[in-house]
């Protein structure tokens, strides 16, 4: 098998070593005046060099040339051994596997033993931040008192688990993100040592993938190249997925013509197919910025294929910019919260009715693939269950005489949030219906709920779930309210149906948004 790039690739000196020069100017001058420090802590994202700085200072300090500016020299005995992974004094733990305070009574009781080849013993306890308590409080005891040829040098990507104590032994360094020029740069030089043909927008995209970390680019581009054709762009998208997939074009499709049925067709059918939904949502994110650069006057800047270049153009010149950036706020909470373990595909389809309730502009329908006029979807009808009524078109049928609220709507708003707390959490799809919900109205028996789209209205008018929030508003008011469903136009316009004084029209006014109006 052959080595892998990013080993054969560690740098071996100082110089080499890419955008961490605040961290090297500072050990090379301790270096050269002879004061190494007995504690350090290197922190900062995967990848970056933390494990490649460590050696090198352990190759440095033990480095057998005379000129304290050569160290390391990477010729004398010792500077091979490290190079060849044969220098005893040099000991690397893994932190995530030896995390109890036996490891590290260990490693406590083996310091004491003086170097058997170089000058220094060095420890490099790689993800520091994984050792237990009582490992900490032994490792902080050989801190306080390092034997003179001993040097910690700690490691971690999470430096907020490390506990004070410790960190006021260290001497800190803080390892940045590697800029996408640089590592573009150093894949490029790979690149070129290893005979691997790639393209600039290809590693481009590699880099912009690996978000920083030498490492992952490396590891990427050694992936690509072992299918032993040209690293073009295309095949770059391919193996990464990240290539603007039809159903990301659909999607923007389906904004454009305000035809929510066909965009949630085509997430469902997405995620059906085995999508993953937090790659949709980015994707989704990717390409709304294209269109941004491209109505920014930056369309050089986009990494597409020229079919999907072709389609951006289009939906750049079809969208606002005032719309890309709200749709691209809107899916980018979405990637967000699909963090959380949130129903994927609910989530998706939360983001796509709350982008084609506010119309998108359209500006000109140009060049777009073939389109069809809006056609909302309508709510079936839900007359089965008496207490259940639906009407998903406020504008249309009679205006139904007002009578007076059982209770007051702003008692149901107020308590909105604790009521969807107190969900069961196998509710949670049902939990973020009812955070949806943007109007509260109570008329006569009836708790009217605003949503901002039929999509919404047709997802929460189930009758299972609308028994729910009757429970849910007797256990809490000990009142039985029928529930109606209706779509609110948008935010701060009241449907023609719903009474325009009172409640609905002071939760509109302020702000719509029920999760938001504790007051
Ligand atoms: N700053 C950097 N400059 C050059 N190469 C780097 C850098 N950071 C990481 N690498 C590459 O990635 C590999 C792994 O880096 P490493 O030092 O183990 O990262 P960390 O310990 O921060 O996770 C190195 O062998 C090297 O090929
Ligand atoms: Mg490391
Ligand atoms: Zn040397």
């Amino acid at each position: 098998m052959t080595q892998a790039l990013y080993r054969k690739y560690r740098p071996k000196q100082w110089d080499t070593v890419i955008g961490q020069d605040h961290v090297i100017q500072t050990l090379t001058n301790s270096i050269k005046a002879d004061r190494v420090g007995h504690a350090y802590l290197f922190a900062g994202p995967r990848g970056t060099g933390k494990t490649t700085v460590a050696r090198l200072l352990a190759k440095a300090v033990n480095c057998l040339s005379e000129d304290p500016t050569k160290r390391p020299c990477n010729e004398c005995d010792h500077c091979t051994a490290v190079n060849e992974n044969r220098f005893m004094d040099m000991i690397e733990i893994d932190a995530a596997s030896n995390n109890g305070v036996d490891d590290v009574r260990d490693l406590r009781e083996k310091i004491n033993f003086s170097p058997s080849q170089g000058k220094y013993k060095v420890y490099v306890i790689d993800e520091v931040h994984m050792l237990s308590g009582g490992a900490f409080n032994a490792l902080l005891k050989t801190l306080e008192e390092p034997p003179p040829h001993a040097i910690f040098v700690l490691a971690t990507t999470e430096i907020h688990k490390i506990p004070a104590t410790v960190l006021s032994r260290c001497q800190r360094h803080e390892f940045r993100r590697v800029p996408i020029d640089e590592i573009v740069a150093n894949l490029k030089t790979i690149a070129a040592s290893e005979n691997i043909q790639a393209d600039e927008e290809a590693l481009t995209l590699i880099a912009r993938q690996s978000a920083g970390g030498m490492r992952d680019a490396q590891s990427l581009l050694d992936q690509l190249s072992s299918t032993g054709t040209k690293i073009t762009l295309a095949l770059a998208q391919q193996v990464l997925g990240t290539a603007t997939s039809q159903t990301v074009l659909d999607v923007a499709n389906s904004i454009l013509d305000h035809h929510p049925a066909h965009g949630l067709e085509t997430i469902h059918h997405a995620l059906d197919s085995g999508a993953d939904p937090r790659s949709l949502a980015r994707q989704i994110v990717e390409y709304l910025r294209g269109l941004m650069l491209i109505q920014m006057g930056n369309a050089e800047q986009v990494e597409a294929t020229r079919e999907v270049k072709t389609q951006m153009e289009a939906h750049a010149k079809a969208f606002t910019s005032t719309d890309v950036l709200r749709m691209m706020k809107i899916f980018n909470n979405a990637a967000t919260d699909l963090r959380g373990g949130w129903q994927p595909s609910l989530i998706l389809e939360l983001a796509l009715a709350e982008v084609i309730d506010a119309p998108a502009e359209v500006v000109q329908v140009a060049a777009v693939a073939p389109r069809t006029k809006p056609q909302p979807v309508s709510a079936p009808a839900a007359e089965s269950k008496p207490e259940v009524t639906s009407d998903a078109s406020p504008n249309g049928g009679a205006q139904p005489v007002v009578e007076s609220p059982v209770i007051n709507a702003n008692d149901i708003t107020r308590a909105w949030k604790s009521l969807v707390n107190a969900l069961p959490k196998a509710q949670a799809n049902l939990g973020a219906l009812m955070n949806s919900v943007r109007m509260i109205d109570v008329q006569g028996k009836t708790l009217v709920l605003g949503m901002a789209s039929d999509v919404l209205v047709e997802k929460l008018n189930k009758p299972d779930q609308i028994e729910i929030i009757q429970r849910l508003i007797k256990d809490h008011f000990h009142v039985d309210l029928s529930v109606r469903c209706v779509v609110t136009n948008a935010k701060g316009k009241l449907p023609t149906h719903v009474a325009q004084d009172g409640m609905v029209a002071a939760a509109i006014q302020h702000g719509g948004e029920i999760v938001d109006m504790d007051e």
